[in-house]
């Protein structure tokens, strides 16, 4: 047996590596809520992260045994890796559990399905295999995500002392799509997740989801325990970095990209399918449209941020937003006024700051397992802002009451919330703004971690 008593298993890890020019590694930490609540076991020196070797900096840092403290890298081989990331798990887990499919077409499940499923069963194993390896006797193991979901099973053959729990930073899918998986396939699936102890989600609608899947192809849950636990934004870390100077620098700039005396609605997303980016611009090329006084009045400051490029879809969507916004400035645009403002440049420090510029903030994804951004924006926003709110992600079970709710589907809805979102009085803005607020910050990430070790502890 190993020595770690707390085990986080993961695909993407809290830090990547570069190698510089000259040969030197470089490690970078990530951001994001599953890092800043693993911090709270901090350097706990029995704490352990496993997670994938995703660049050929992380390679190299595993090749020289030069990993941080607290951090194993998986060097699993790269198309090996490739067909388990790209092909199932972002391709066909993700697509399905965000019922992202385009079904006269897709999905095909074929030969080369087939042969990616058998690469996830590969690199679930190796996951697997090295968790069993550092697990300390009666140790705790947290498998996250829709990457892992045989892991669980297959380490509780390997070592059945261990309290092993999964947690779902996604939706889970009704069964009537789930079913869309090969009968095989979805049942390793369940049976995978439910070799856990116990089995987290971000909110109960994705809770039951899972409940009704297992109940209707795995015959029920057996032993396993399920809970829900709605991860909140970092309130604490989130004021004081938005604050530092490299964001006081970036709100500077973006006033002037912005303009004198206009309203400002903000989105910051991944550049990914299920965050419905490109109807978010038609919805605002239609409030133009439809409300010609906001012309000149408002700018939609979006940040549409790279993600998952290995994959056609994805470059096709980044295209297609990037042509969208050119097209509404070309439409609409003055020589004073520039209606969209599209960065693409991963940049927190810019984020922050056009939170805490937003006036509203558009978060309209077609289905998402919580987003954190419509957390954060609240928290950091300078003068309270009015959110623009999905009904189909996740944060709307908490943030329902004080947002205004679309259907991500609807344009003209969607402008009309705008609209409406732009229209509020500044004291119910401001009120609104400070109650939703208060319920994204009641479940801070480090409290969201040691909850779910105590439930499996206990
Ligand atoms: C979602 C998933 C995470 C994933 C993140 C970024 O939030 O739940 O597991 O890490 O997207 O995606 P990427 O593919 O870049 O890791």
């Amino acid at each position: 047996y190993g020595s770690a008593r707390v085990l986080v298993a993961s695909n993407r890890g809290p830090v990547s590596y570069t190698v510089g020019e000259d040969g030197s590694l470089d490690a970078k930490r990530g951001g994001g809520g599953l890092v800043s609540g693993l911090s709270a076991i901090g350097s706990d020196a029995d704490a352990l992260w496993v997670c994938s070797a995703l660049s050929d900096g992380d390679r190299e840092a595993v090749r020289r045994g030069a990993g941080e403290d607290g951090v194993r890298m998986l060097d699993i081989p790269a198309d090996v890796h490739a067909d388990a990331y790209n092909g199932i798990a972002n391709s066909v887990l993700w697509f399905v559990h965000h019922m992202l499919y385009q079904t006269p077409l897709e999905p095909v499940f074929d030969a080369e399905f087939r042969r990616q499923w058998t690469s996830y069963e590969t690199y679930n194993r190796a996951f697997a295999e090295a968790l069993a390896e550092e697990a300390a006797q009666g140790a705790v193991v947290v498998v996250q995500d829709y990457h892992l979901t045989l892991v669980p099973g297959m380490l509780r053959e390997l070592r059945p002392d261990l309290r092993i729990g999964h947690f779902s930073h996604t939706p889970w899918a009704p069964p009537e799509y789930f079913r869309m998986l090969p009968d095989d396939v979805a049942g390793q699936v369940l049976r995978g997740m439910l070799g856990a102890d116990r089995l987290g989600f971000l909110t109960q609608r994705w809770a039951d989801a899972f409940t009704a899947c297992a109940e209707r192809f795995a015959g029920g849950l057996g032993g396993t325990r399920i809970g829900v636990h709605g991860l909140g934004a970092d309130a604490d870390f989130l004021r004081e970095r938005a604050h530092r100077q490299d964001v006081e620098e970036r709100m500077a700039a973006l006033r002037e990209e912005i303009g004198e005396g206009r309203r400002t609605i903000v989105r910051v997303d991944r550049t990914e399918l299920s965050k419905n980016i490109v109807r978010g611009l038609l919805a605002y090329r239609r409030l133009l449209q439809a409300h010609g006084e906001w012309r000149e009045r408002v700018v939609h400051v979006a940040f549409a941020y790279p993600s998952r490029q290995d994959l056609a879809v994805y470059r096709d969507y980044t295209a297609e937003v990037q042509r969208l916004a050119d097209e509404i400035n070309a439409e609409f645009g003055t020589p004073g006024w520039t209606p969209v403002v599209l960065h693409v440049k991963d940049d927190f420090a810019r984020s922050l700051a056009a939170y805490r510029l937003a006036d509203v903030a558009l978060v309209n994804p077609i289905r998402d397992g919580m987003n954190l951004v419509a957390k954060e924006v609240p928290v950091v926003s300078d003068g309270g802002c009015a959110l623009v709110l999905s009904r189909e992600a996740g944060a709307h079970e908490e943030l329902g009451e004080d947002a205004i709710t679309v259907n991500p589907y609807d344009i003209t809805g969607t402008a009309a919330a705008l609209h409406e979102a732009l229209s509020m009085r500044p004291e119910e803005r401001a009120e609104r703004s400070k109650r939703l607020a208060a319920a994204a910050t009641a479940l801070p990430p480090a409290r969201w971690f040691l909850d779910q070790l105590e439930e499996l502890q206990g």
